[in-house]
């Protein structure tokens, strides 16, 4: 190979690496974040992943591993506003294209009494709203300098058809904190929506469909789906969003989701 084709490969690696877009995601050691956390790795972008945890674990750590170029892994627990305001400063000059808010809680599937009508445990609505719907909205507002600053300027929250008015499907019965977590955070993305359009940010919702996340084991559902095929349904449906979708709320197969 001559010096001439060696400096043209290196000019194009660096142009490369250098016109990465970035995606940060919140909750990204397990399920959908961790799915997400791959595919954008593999399409090679940057990649901010964030967990909540003391130390980081194996799960991205492995996909750091991976994409040692790509892969960022900071801590975030979405709850501490003051970790998240950290990292704002931390990342401050770096564009991020697309931010996903997907950490949430949805309480455990196999103990059903603490969100359930007659046994309701009070104490934990608080812990749902939280995280579910006040963390993705502390982390728009302070990451929307950044997504301001992108070419795709784009943030995204992961909601649920529980948290769904419209929806008239089976299993509605229970799940108090959780659905109105979400519903709440429909709300609030709506709100963060109005009032980013004036900057050409998009922020949608997104329905990831009922997906087989590590944590339900060999429990099966009808209709679940696998995290390959939710999480790249997802990324399409994000790349075909303009500012006029902003408000708007998508399945992962790019159906429209009711509120
Ligand atoms: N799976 C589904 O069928 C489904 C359907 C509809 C909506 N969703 C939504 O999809 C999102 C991801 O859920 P999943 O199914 O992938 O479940 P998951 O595997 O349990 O993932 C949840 C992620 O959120 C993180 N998290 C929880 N609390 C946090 C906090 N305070 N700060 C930062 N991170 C926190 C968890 O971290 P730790 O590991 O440290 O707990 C974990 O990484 C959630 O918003 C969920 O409501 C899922």
């Amino acid at each position: 190979m001559s010096i001439t084709i060696a400096a043209a490969a290196i000019a194009v690696f660096l142009a490369t690496s250098a016109d990465a877009k970035t995606v940060l995601i919140t909750g990204s050691n397990s399920g959908i974040g961790l799915e997400f956390a791959k595919q954008y790795a593999a399409k090679g972008w940057d990649v901010v992943a964030t967990h909540r945890r003391s130390t980081a674990p194996e799960s991205i750590e492995t996909l750091r591993a991976q994409y040692p170029d790509q892969v960022r892994v900071e801590t975030m627990d979405v709850t501490n506003h003051e970790q998240i305001d950290v990292l704002a400063r931390k990342l401050e000059g770096t564009a991020i294209d697309v931010l996903i808010n997907n950490a949430g809680i949805t309480g455990d599937f196999r103990n059903p009494a603490p969100q359930s009508f007659g046994t309701l445990a009070y104490a934990d609505w608080e812990n749902f709203m939280r995280i579910n719907a006040l963390g993705p909205l502390k982390i728009s507002e302070a990451f929307a300098p950044h997504v301001k600053a992108s070419e795709d300027k784009k943030i995204l929250a992961v909601s649920s058809l529980a948290g769904s008015f419209g929806y008239k499907g089976p299993n509605m019965a229970g799940g108090y904190w959780y659905k109105a977590s979400k519903a709440a955070l429909n709300m609030y993305m709506k709100n963060v929506a109005n009032d980013l359009k004036g900057d050409g940010v998009t922020v949608a919702l997104l329905s990831p469909g009922t997906v087989k996340v590590e944590k339900l084991g060999d429990v099966n559902f009808p209709g679940l789906i696998s995290p390959a095929d939710s999480i790249r349904g997802m990324i399409s449906v994000i790349e075909g969003l303009t500012v006029e979708d902003s408000g708007a709320y998508y399945r992962y197969d790019g159906t429209e989701q009711p509120f």
